[in-house]
């Protein structure tokens, strides 16, 4: 049986000791996220490793302000605490020692450019933006960063919650890339728990067809 250890290895990690990530291991790190494959060979992805604990918290601020504010929104009461509720799962990089911000940059799909010369309607070009390959590609290399975290005693968490406050996350580190848009983020720490445990998987029957 092959040895896919290092697959269940990675956890989603919320709490993090003090101890310091190197550069030199941040750029092994990247370097991993780098080898993941993406459409076109686009590589389309920028990193931004953020090891300033002050703006790391000030991040942190940011999505707190930009939750309330889009609670405030809310007329129903029971979406209003829901949101507020979950902005603890947003903002649980803030004691990481580092913060990675991933950006996708744009992509082009096949087809695109055929669809417009026909003057497809938006429909028909929302249908074939769906599987968003620019997308895939950030998460193809996400996905890298965290089982190569997890190897070398890492822990990391994918999140997209606290992406309701991307611009002005990237207005406030100044990251400026055109066509760039902050699509994920991840702390990288020492995990303070040893034995963190996944939540349940669905069985693979109700995921899985095989057609033969
Ligand atoms: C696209 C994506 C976005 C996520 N966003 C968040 C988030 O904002 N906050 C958080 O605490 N966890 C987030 N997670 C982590 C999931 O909650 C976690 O992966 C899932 O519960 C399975 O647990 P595991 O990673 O420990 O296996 C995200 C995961 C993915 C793949």
């Amino acid at each position: 049986m092959t040895n896919l250890d290092f697959i269940y290895k990675r956890k989603s990690v919320r709490k993090f000791t003090d101890e310091v990530i190197s550069n030199e291991a941040i750029k092994t790190l990247i370097q991993a996220a780098t080898q993941a494959p993406s459409g076109k060979n686009l590589q389309n992805w920028h990193f931004i490793v953020i090891k300033d604990k002050q703006k790391i918290n000030q991040i942190a601020k940011i999505v707190e302000k930009k939750n309330d504010a889009l609670a405030s929104y809310l007329d129903n009461e029971d979406e209003k605490k829901k949101l507020t509720k979950f902005l603890k799962y947003h903002t649980i990089f803030k004691n990481a020692p580092v913060l990675i911000l991933v950006y996708a940059g744009s992509y082009i799909p096949a087809g695109y450019k055929a669809l417009q010369a026909k003057g497809a309607s938006r429909e028909e070009i929302d249908n074939l933006l769906k599987p968003s390959p620019g997308v895939q590609n950030i998460a193809a290399a996400m996905e890298n960063l965290q089982l190569a975290s997890a190897q070398m005693g890492y822990g990391t968490c994918w999140m997209t919650g606290p992406l309701y406050a991307k611009e002005e996350i990237t207005e406030y580190i100044g990251f400026e890339k055109d066509g760039y848009f902050l699509a994920a983020m991840t702390p990288i720490g020492v995990p303070v728990d040893e034995d963190i445990k996944s939540p349940p998987r669905k069985p693979v029957e109700d995921v899985l067809t095989i057609i033969e």
